[in-house]
């Protein structure tokens, strides 16, 4: 069914490949039918961004169950970053954590290491690794800090660009000297806390570095997780240079701010920082302008033995795979039903005004976009950056590899941590109620999530 625009039609799938778009087909006797009354049919989602902790940290995540949590939140191809254990900077760890990712209930991609154990200091084997089919490099989790060593990544990266290897280099934008042991955002709700802050300039600092890197190699970079209004102008004005530049956001920086880190509840604790209010405003308005090019999970599980400690003790990180289209689609558009999150919700939480949650449910200013707009981010344009675009992220055409989503963009439903399918449960969305129900997900044809349950 279409949607804002979208047309009404029936899609037909035989052997994983769209063989009809109509808006009526006639059906043998005998075929499978999906219901998709009331929802919209969109293009499996696809994740720039999620942390699978595989190999090495298994107690938090592991491929299987976070391709189980992705089939779960509408997504039908993921990409894994490299902060593992060890870490993705060779080609055989690429082909391990490729291999975890066959038969999952995601098609798995993988980011490779800009440099050896992401340590900063040395370039990695970048050419062996697109050999095996990677096309994101990123040290993320950290940010690659020295500005020699970048450029002579894009370098490199431009000479595989060459051989026809579309590689691109994906920056965790922090200055470890700026952001210098902080623990939430610096400003007024750190200095009320007492907790040590990460400044926008740690963030702003490496995007504006790395703009003129792009300007001066030519050589794109993806910048990951922007948060500050800062970040979002320095792109606006790259790209109206023509540079090569792309950008995501992740849910959690369209609708929290610092404030929610009032309780210490190391839920909130993330990197970068959950902002203020009109950083948050401003991301939105990036991803209004086309400034965003994408939504991006950074799905980062921690196990409940590290995550529930005190506050600037726990890592960083939160869950996202199964909450990112509701989250987005809540914040982003008017279709919603009543999304509402305990203790509050209500704009405005305004720059400055004590006592609100740090919580911003609603879409704000200039950034109410409808349904297909929001999908777009979560679909063609991720493809298109990961390099994924000839099996997903659409169009839904004959001939498509049938990797679909079907979302019920008006059904609302309650986050319960415990019953998530990753294996860890730190959400910072326990108790929210969210608009936007992933009702099925067909991944190269086989339907893996059927009325919102998992098929295996
Ligand atoms: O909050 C975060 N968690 N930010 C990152 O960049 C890394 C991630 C993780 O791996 O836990
Ligand atoms: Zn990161």
């Amino acid at each position: 069914m279409g949607a804002d625009g979208g047309r009404r039609a029936d899609v037909a799938i035989t052997d994983g490949v769209v063989t009809a778009v109509a808006e009526r087909l006639d059906v043998d006797p005998g075929t499978k039918i999906l219901d998709a009354g009331g929802c919209v049919v969109s293009p499996g989602l696809v994740d720039l961004h999620a942390h699978l902790r595989q190999p090495g940290g298994e107690e938090a995540e592991t491929v299987e169950s976070a391709a189980r949590a992705a089939a779960l939140g509408g997504y039908t191809a993921i990409v894994a970053m490299p902060n593992t254990d060890p870490p993705i900077d060779s080609a055989a760890v690429v082909h391990e954590v490729l291999s975890l990712g066959r038969g999952a209930m995601a098609d798995v991609a993988v980011a490779g290491a800009i440099t050896v154990g992401r340590a900063g200091d040395q370039l990695a084997p970048m050419a062996e690794m697109a050999d095996a089919g990677v096309r994101i490099f990123t040290d993320d989790g950290a940010g690659v800090q020295d500005g020699g060593l970048m450029r002579r990544a894009l370098d490199y990266a431009g000479g595989l660009r060459a051989r026809g290897q579309k590689v691109v280099l994906a920056q965790h934008c922090e200055d470890t000297l700026l952001a210098a042991g902080g623990v939430m955002h610096e400003g007024e709700w750190s200095s009320r806390l007492g907790l040590p802050g990460i400044p926008s300039a740690a963030e702003e600092a490496m995007v504006a570095r790395d703009i003129a890197l792009v300007r001066q190699t030519g050589v794109p970079v993806h910048f990951l997780h922007l948060s500050t209004a800062g970040a979002v102008e320095l792109v606006r004005r790259a790209k109206s240079e023509g540079l090569a530049v792309t950008a995501e956001v992740a849910p959690h920086h369209l609708v929290l701010t610092d404030q929610a880190v009032a309780g210490y509840d190391p839920s909130y604790r993330v990197n970068p920082p959950l902002r203020t209010f009109a950083d948050v405003l401003a991301v939105r308005a990036g991803v209004a302008d086309g400034t965003i090019d994408a939504v991006a999970t950074d799905h980062a599980p921690h196990s409940p033995e590290v995550k529930d400690v005190p506050f600037d003790m726990a890592p960083p990180g939160m869950l996202g795979l199964e909450t990112a289209l509701a989250v987005t689609l809540t914040a982003l558009t008017r279709h919603r039903g009543s999304g509402s999150a305990p203790g509050g919700g209500e704009m405005p939480d305004a720059p400055g005004r004590l006592g609100g949650t740090g919580i911003v449910l609603d879409a704000g200013e200039g950034a109410v976009l409808d349904v297909g707009a929001v999908l777009a981010l979560l679909t063609a344009r991720p493809a298109s950056i990961a390099g994924l675009g000839d099996c997903h992220g659409g169009p839904l055409v004959v001939g498509a590899v049938a990797n679909i989503c079907v979302v019920d963009p008006t059904a609302t439903w309650t986050v319960d941590p415990t019953g998530l399918a990753s294996l860890s449960r730190n959400t910072p969305y326990a108790g929210w109620t969210l608009t936007g129900r992933v009702r099925h997900t067909v991944l190269r044809g086989e339907p893996v999530v059927l009325d919102s349950e998992a098929q295996r």
